[in-house]
C-alpha cells in the first residue's frame, strides 16, 4: 500500500504553494531486480518486483506557459521551467530533469502550457530501487491524465527511458519504468525485453524479499554504467561478425557458442558477455524453478547471479559482496544478490517468511559492525503498480 499519511502530506503542501487544489494526483512504486542484471538492454529477460515505497505526483494545469514544482519532502527543493521545450539543466535544480524530461515528450504541444506540480516520495535515493523511474512514471500518469490522453503502458515506460536517456544521460534499459508500471501485489513482473511481452508469475507465498541499501553511491554510475552497455554492444558486434546466424544483441548467443569462442575475444568483451548470457539462462531456469516451487534452486541463481556480476561485470562492491557473503551464511536464506546497476545500492534476499525478521536484524547487525552504519533493511512481497491516486472529492 502506498504511504497515505506522504499522500496527505503532498496534498497540504499544494494546497499552501500553489493556492488551489490538484486536478490530478499518481503514484508509482519503486522496483527491485530479482534475477537478471543487465539483459534488459541487451533484449534478455528479467524478474523483477514492484514495491510498496514509490512517488506521488500531484498536479494542476497553469495557463501562463509556466512549469512550476516542488518537493513536499525536502520543501526547500522548488524549481520553475518554461512549459515549450524544457532543456535538461545541470545545476542544483537538475533533480528536475526527469520531469522536465516527461514534459516534454508527453505533453501535446499546442496544449503544453504549463503546470503546478508537487512530488513527495519515500524511496531512499541512490539505494538502487529506481527512485527516478518511480517520479518518471509519476509524472507520465499525471501529464497523461492532465491531458486525457490514451497513452499506453508501454509508450509510458518508453517516454520514462527516453527521459533518463536525454534529460539525465543514463543509457538504460526499459527495466525500472516497465517494473513500475507492470508491478502486481504477490506477483513477480517477468518480462522479455525483445517483445516486451510481460508476464506475472505469482511470488512464492512462503517467502520474503529483505532489500538491503548499502548507503554506498558510487561517484561515476552513470558512466560506468554507460561504459558496460558500450561494452555489451561491442561483444554483440564481436559475435555478429562470427557466428553464423544473425545477432542483433547478446540475447542471440548461447553459453556454449560462448564458450567456443570466448578465448579468442577480447578479454573484457569475454567477461561482459559471460555475464549477460549467463543471467538471461538464469531467468529462464528460475522461472522454471519457481513453476516447479523449488526455492532453494532459484535461490541458488540469485548466488550465481551475484558472483557473475563480481567477477565477469565487475559492478559489485565490498559492501555489496559483504551483505551478500553474510546472508549467504544465515540459516533461511535461500537466495541473495546486487538488484539494480551495481557498483552501490541495494542488495536483495530471498528469505523464508518465518525467518525474515531474524535474518533483518542479524544483517542489520553485521553492517552496523562492519560499515559503522545503520542500515534499515525492508521486508517486501512484490506490491501494485503505479497508477492514478483518487484525491478527496472535497479537493476536486
Ligand atoms: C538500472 C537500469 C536498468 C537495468 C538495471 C540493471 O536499474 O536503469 O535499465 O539495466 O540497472 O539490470
Amino acid at each position: 500500500m502506498p504511504n497515505e499519511a506522504l499522500f496527505q502530506q503532498a496534498l497540504s503542501f499544494f494546497i499552501q504553494r500553489a493556492g488551489r487544489t490538484p486536478t490530478v494526483a499518481a503514484f508509482a512504486p519503486g522496483r527491485v531486480e530479482v534475477l537478471g542484471n543487465h539483459t534488459d538492454y541487451n533484449e534478455g529477460f528479467v524478474l523483477s518486483a514492484a514495491i510498496d515505497r514509490g512517488t506521488f505526483f500531484l498536479a494542476a494545469p497553469r495557463t501562463d506557459g509556466r512549469c512550476r514544482l516542488s518537493d513536499a519532502v525536502h520543501p526547500d527543493l522548488q524549481s520553475e521551467f518554461p512549459a515549450a521545450n524544457p532543456s535538461p539543466i545541470k545545476n542544483q535544480e537538475s533533480w528536475t530533469n526527469y520531469v522536465r524530461g516527461v514534459w516534454a515528450l508527453l505533453a501535446p504541444p499546442e496544449r503544453a502550457t504549463g503546470f503546478d506540480g508537487v512530488i513527495a516520495g519515500d524511496i531512499p535515493l541512490g539505494a538502487g530501487l529506481s527512485s527516478s523511474a518511480a517520479l518518471e512514471i509519476s509524472a507520465a500518469i499525471a501529464f497523461r491524465d492532465i491531458f486525457g490522453l490514451k497513452t499506453d503502458p508501454l509508450e509510458l515506460a518508453r517516454i520514462g527511458q527516453a527521459a533518463e536517456h536525454r534529460y539525465a544521460g543514463v543509457k538504460c534499459g526499459l527495466l525500472d519504468q516497465v517494473t513500475s508500471l507492470f508491478g502486481q501485489l504477490d506477483h513477480l513482473v517477468e518480462t522479455d525485453f525483445r517483445s516486451l511481452n510481460v508476464r506475472r508469475p505469482p511470488f512464492p507465498a512462503n517467502a520474503r524479499l529483505i532489500v538491503c541499501n548499502t548507503g554506498v553511491k558510487h561517484q561515476l554510475v552513470e558512466s560506468a554504467y554507460n561504459e558496460r552497455r558500450t561494452h555489451c554492444e561491442e561483444a554483440a558486434a564481436w559475435f555478429r561478425a562470427r557466428l553464423p546466424h544473425p545477432v542483433s544483441a547478446l540475447r542471440d548467443v548461447s553459453m556454449a557458442e560462448w564458450e567456443q569462442w570466448a578465448a579468442q575475444m577480447p578479454p573484457i568483451l569475454a567477461k561482459r558477455s559471460a555475464h549477460v548470457i549467463g543471467e538471461n539462462e538464469r531467468v529462464v531456469k528460475g522461472v522454471q524453478f519457481l513453476r516447479e516451487g523449488r526455492l532453494d534452486r532459484f535461490g541458488r541463481l540469485m548466488f550465481e547471479s551475484h558472483a557473475s556480476s563480481r567477477y565477469n561485470f565487475q559492478n559489485s562492491c565490498p559492501a555489496l559482496d559483504f551483505l551478500v557473503e553474510r546472508a549467504q551464511r544465515l540459516p533461511g536464506v535461500l537466495g541473495a544478490r546486487l538488484s539494480g546497476g551495481g557498483f552501490g545500492g541495494s542488495v536483495v534476499v530471498l528469505a523464508e517468511t518465518p525467518r525474515a525478521e531474524s535474518i533483518a536484524t542479524a544483517l542489520r547487525r553485521s553492517a552496523e559492525m562492519e560499515f559503522g552504519r545503520t542500515l534499515d533493511p525492508l521486508i517486501l512481497r512484490p506490491s501494485e503498480g503505479a497508477r492514478p491516486f483518487p484525491l478527496p472529492l472535497r479537493s476536486k
